[in-house]
């Protein structure tokens, strides 16, 4: 069976960490991008998120250096070169593997996030936020109606979030805008804390929890790490029982 387009659109996205900085993505396809994204899923319809569209460069430059100086602590630091070069060795040429290795441990992958013209930097970068409360703080016709049942509410709001981050990432595809995901300068409590009085998110009731970069990508780039087919993630029935097409 074909691919149809959005199928195709879903396989060719790829994390862009490498950006036109002096092309701008204009309000409206940011706003085209936050709508397609606000048509995701979530618990109850709670739609538990909000975003901060972030033009500010000194704000991207505190949230870009926080990610820097992560990568630096976690792979420079933290974890040892042969566990690099096993996770990366997908990457076939030997030269392309130096030079990723040498872009993580320096933190330098992570610079594209402040924007700047001289790292091909990203013109946008969007900051989710979800509400971790569930009592209806983020719907006006759930307000004060959750919560009081047990519902698994933090949870739902980072499951609703995440699928709200992937529409995101899609519809930005799909209109020729690349983008990348970024958590590593919000996996630390410090760091969440830091960034949430910078952009004055409500925490720790609203909680921001991933980065979304748009741009216009330097270069196209379809081909990325590998992925695992569905016989590899997917079983029947029970698991460890394979999943297999028919007919194959
Ligand atoms: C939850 C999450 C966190 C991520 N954190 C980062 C990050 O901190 N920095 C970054 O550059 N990419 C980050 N990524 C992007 C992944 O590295 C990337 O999506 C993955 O390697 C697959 O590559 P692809 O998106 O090009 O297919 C993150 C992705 C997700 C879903």
């Amino acid at each position: 069976m074909e691919d149809n387009e959005t199928i195709r659109t879903i396989k060719n996205r790829r994390a862009i960490r490498d950006y036109i900085t002096s092309k701008d993505v204009p309000d409206e396809i940011i706003y085209k991008i936050i709508e397609a994204g606000g048509y995701a899923p979530s618990a109850e319809n709670q739609q538990p998120w909000r975003i901060i569209v972030v033009r500010d460069k000194e704000l991207q430059e505190f949230i870009g250096q926080i990610a820097v100086d992560r990568t630096i602590l976690l792979f420079g630091r933290a974890t040892p070169r042969e566990e690099l070069e096993r996770r990366l060795s997908y990457i076939r040429s030997k030269a392309s593997l130096e030079r990723t290795i040498d872009i993580l441990i320096s933190g330098a992958r992570f610079e594209y996030i402040k924007g700047k013209p001289e790292t091909n930097g990203a013109p946008v970068l969007l900051v989710l936020a979800v509400d971790q409360t569930h009592v209806g703080n983020s719907q006006p016709t759930l307000r004060g109606t959750g919560g009081v049942y047990g519902w698994s509410g933090p949870r739902h709001a980072v499951i609703a979030g995440s699928m709200l981050m992937q529409n995101m990432a899609l519809a930005a595809a799909s209109l020729g805008v690349g983008s990348c995901v970024s958590s590593v300068q919000l996996d630390h409590f410090d760091d969440v804390g830091a960034i949430s009085e910078k952009l004055g998110i409500p925490y720790p009731h609203w909680v921001p929890i991933l980065c979304l970069t748009l741009g216009y990508p330097i270069a196209e780039r379809t081909l990325g790490p590998p992925r695992q087919g569905p016989e590899e993630i997917a079983f029947l029935n029970k698991w460890g029982e394979p999943f297999v097409k028919e007919g194959k």
